[in-house]
């Protein structure tokens, strides 16, 4: 059951309308409407706010300022992960970047909330901020840390001794832009009041940080409040942590008593939710000539928001990726009065393999050979920073395996010399990597007399097929059919998880249901074995096999369902979890990542210089799979994004008032399908044994990580022309 390709549990309900998405829940009680007015400053103070025009709008029955919001908690910085800590929202008269919110209005009809909200009088004292990255790169410092505790700075050997005698050397500098995770379902929250007591139905990717992050604000008891998630329609890194609708839904329905929902049009998402940071990074490669790397170095500056530190570990795949004796990594932050950046798609590893994995290629070029030979020359045996071994790495496989099925013999060594009528066409290829973590997650599974098992975890499914995967793996663990598992997650009473994020969702919350399912397991050998009215009285539990809802030892079997209805009628359960990478000897002991290598063919207009994206290969190694085909949907989506990344992402920054200019889906530009020819992703069969007891290893993320590098490559041999500042758009090959 494990690995097959298993439909989406959840797909009928879905498809049918029949799972609820935060905005869409009900219960009890007509629920108001609240829209949230933003700051139309960068930077400054609120001098004068006036509700009064606005509380006399049709409906309207309340306005929440910065005067009438209660007293809130505090960021606590010594809660290691930002989504934890408190979201003080309406807590000040400062504005700390545009478009923060400054109010929220609440009326009967979402229509007269937002026709009520521009009716809030609102005066400001501007005062100039920093806008411009570009303008500011002289203020850099070094964050004491980079996001999960990762280290700013790192080195091995001498770089600077290593680099200057290099005979072949490539030194440049890549720019990427701000970017944002557009999900599907915006960011959303229904509060009811009951009593004392508070349900919050959020869009969230982890509950028991929505959990804690609104008791913390509301200086409230955790008791009092319950997370309701059961469906989420996309994170991407954006709903991590809750943001200001939830905040101030529940601050309304405890002002009101009453249910109030607050969702984020898609353009205030745009300033309400961080974003992922603009980045400036040198890379610097040297190498003899036969290609072998002697000293890489990668320097990453980004920006921050002034008040909420946000440092992405973008240069953190680098130390691991590729071997060379020189080395080293740094991270500087620049701040800015723009919205705080927060994780986006594989933090950190998406940009900064755009920059390494373009460098890369330009190293190819430079020695005149062949990049994935290059990259193949440049295998490291053992971790290249670390001196620990890998625990499974088949970088090397899935270069070879994808040249292989892609046809990369096709490509010409030298740039720009294919045509097909009016298009140049080039191959590009890139390394792709990601990070493994592991969480403190925790799951519970009951079998039923009527031989159901059911699965309890706050653990989200954010679209990736939590539900699905878990099912498998219950129904594996257990012996029974897949129809017989039911699992239940998103609610904060449920055993806590760490949710979804840094692809660690399915490698954490399987392990827990595994390891649940083992505790269960020996727990209904005991009660067997011990029962006289059992077939399997007397036997030796060693070698017993659960398979078809029955437990078999030797010859003999007994039902799970008899087995518990003699015994304990009522279930019988047992809880599996997973610790802190921290606290896992092996997270010391091997470096553990997930592999990859992109494959893409490009068409450029030779008159026009139109980009299009012909063919694409990701070939990858992540441990096990654990469902085929909710793996592939994960890959495609993470190679899709690439391409955006690579050809069309950028949110544009109006550097004299802070506003982001690419407010909408209309001019902040993602691949739509048009853009996107028949790609595919395979998964070569892996089982990493230091991992987890299941061998698997997330991969929501890996898609994306280094798919931006391959079309890029692919542009410059479509070409000869290198662009290192990121998005390729046409205007920079003409
Ligand atoms: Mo992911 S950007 O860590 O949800």
């Amino acid at each position: 059951m494990i690995g097959r390709s298993l439909n989406r549990v959840d797909g009928p309900l879905k498809v049918t309308g029949g799972a609820p998405y935060a905005y869409e829940q009900w219960d009890g009680g007509q629920p108001l409407y609240g829209f949230i007015v933003g700051a139309t400053i960068g930077k400054g103070r609120i001098t004068r706010i006036d509700p009064s025009p606005a509380e006399r709008a049709p409906g309207v029955r309340l306005v929440l300022t910065h005067l009438n919001t209660p007293v809130q908690g505090t960021r606590d910085e010594s809660i290691p992960f930002e989504y934890w800590r408190a979201y003080p929202t309406l807590s000040r008269p400062e504005v700390r970047h545009y478009g923060e919110a400054v109010a929220l209005v609440v009326a009967t009809t979402f229509e007269q909330a937002r026709a009520a909200a521009a009716l809030v009088d609102v005066e400001y004292a501007a005062e100039a901020g920093h806008f411009d990255f570009a303008a500011h790169q002289d203020q850099e410092y070094a964050p004491k840390h980079l996001i999960v505790g990762l280290r700013t700075d790192t080195a091995v050997g001498d770089f600077g001794d290593g680099f200057d005698a290099a005979a072949i050397k490539v030194d440049q500098r890549y720019t990427t832009p701000y970017e944002f995770s557009q999900a599907l379902e915006p960011h959303a929250c229904l509060a009811v009041p009951h009593g004392e007591d508070l349900t919050v139905y959020a869009a969230t990717q982890i509950v028991d940080a929505a959990h804690a992050s609104i008791a913390a604000t509301l200086r409230l008891t955790g008791e009092r409040i319950h997370i309701v998630t059961p469906y989420v329609g996309g994170g991407f890194g954006s709903k991590l942590r809750i943001h200001a609708e939830a905040i101030l839904a529940v601050f309304a329905a405890r002002a009101l008593r009453q249910p109030v929902k607050v969702a984020l049009t898609r353009q205030q998402i745009f300033h309400l939710v961080g974003l992922r940071p603009t980045s400036s990074q040198r890379v610097r490669l040297g190498a003899g000539p036969d290609g072998r790397l002697v000293a890489l170095g990668h320097e990453v500056t980004m920006h921050t928001n002034r008040h909420i530190e946000y440092g992405e570990p973008t240069a953190t795949s680098t130390r691991s990726l590729y071997a060379a004796p020189h080395r080293f990594t740094r991270t500087r932050l620049v701040p800015l009065d723009l919205p705080q950046g927060e994780d986006v798609r594989a933090p950190g590893d998406a940009p900064g393999l755009l920059a390494v994995e373009s460098a890369m290629d330009e190293l190819a070029d430079a020695v005149g050979m062949d990049p994935v030979e290059l990259r193949i020359r440049n295998e490291p045996e053992r971790d290249p920073e670390r001196g620990v071994p890998f625990s499974d790495r088949q970088l090397v496989d899935c270069l070879r395996e994808g040249a292989r099925r892609f046809g990369w013999e096709r490509r010409p060594d030298k740039p720009a010399t294919l045509r097909d009528g009016p298009w140049l066409v080039g191959y590009g290829v890139s390394a792709a990597i990601r990070g493994h973590f592991q969480g403190a997650a925790t799951a519970r599974v009951r079998l039923d007399a009527d031989g159901t098992a059911v699965v309890q975890s706050d653990m989200t499914d954010i679209g990736t097929g939590t539900y699905t995967i878990l099912s498998q793996v219950a129904a594996e663990a257990l012996g029974l059919p897949v129809e017989r598992v039911r699992v239940e997650l998103g609610r904060s009473e449920l055993p806590v998880s760490v949710g979804s994020g840094g692809s660690w969702g399915a490698g954490n919350s399987s392990t827990a249901v595994y390891r649940a399912c083992e505790s269960l397991r020996e727990k209904l050998l005991i009660t067997a074995t011990g029962d006289a009215r059992s077939s399997l009285h007397g036997l030796d539990p060693a070698g017993a096999v659960f398979s078809d809802g029955s437990v078999h030892i030797g010859g003999r079997s007994d039902a799970l369902s008899e087995i518990i209805a003699r015994t304990q009628p009522e279930g019988v359960e047992a809880e599996g979890s997973t610790v802190w990478m921290m606290e896992e000897p092996n997270y010391a002991a091997y470096s553990i990542h997930t592999y990859g290598a992109h494959f893409v063919e490009v068409g450029v207009d030779a008159y026009t210089a139109e980009i299009r994206l012909r063919r694409m290969l990701g070939v990858f190694s992540a441990g096990r799979v654990l469902n085929a085909k909710t793996a592939r949907s994960q890959l495609i989506g993470g190679m899709i994004w690439g391409v955006g990344a690579a050809l069309e992402e950028e949110g544009v920054v109006d550097t004299r008032t802070g506003a982001f200019v690419t407010r909408d889906l209309a001019n902040y530009l993602v691949p739509v399908h048009a853009d996107i020819p028949e790609i595919d992703a395979v998964v070569l069969d892996g089982f990493d044994d230091k991992a987890n007891v299941l061998g698997a290893k997330g991969l929501g993320e890996l898609g994306i990580c280094g798919a931006g590098a391959a079309v890029a490559n692919a542009v410059f041999n479509a070409t000869g022309i290198r662009v290192r500042d990121f998005p390729i758009t046409l205007d920079k090959l003409l």
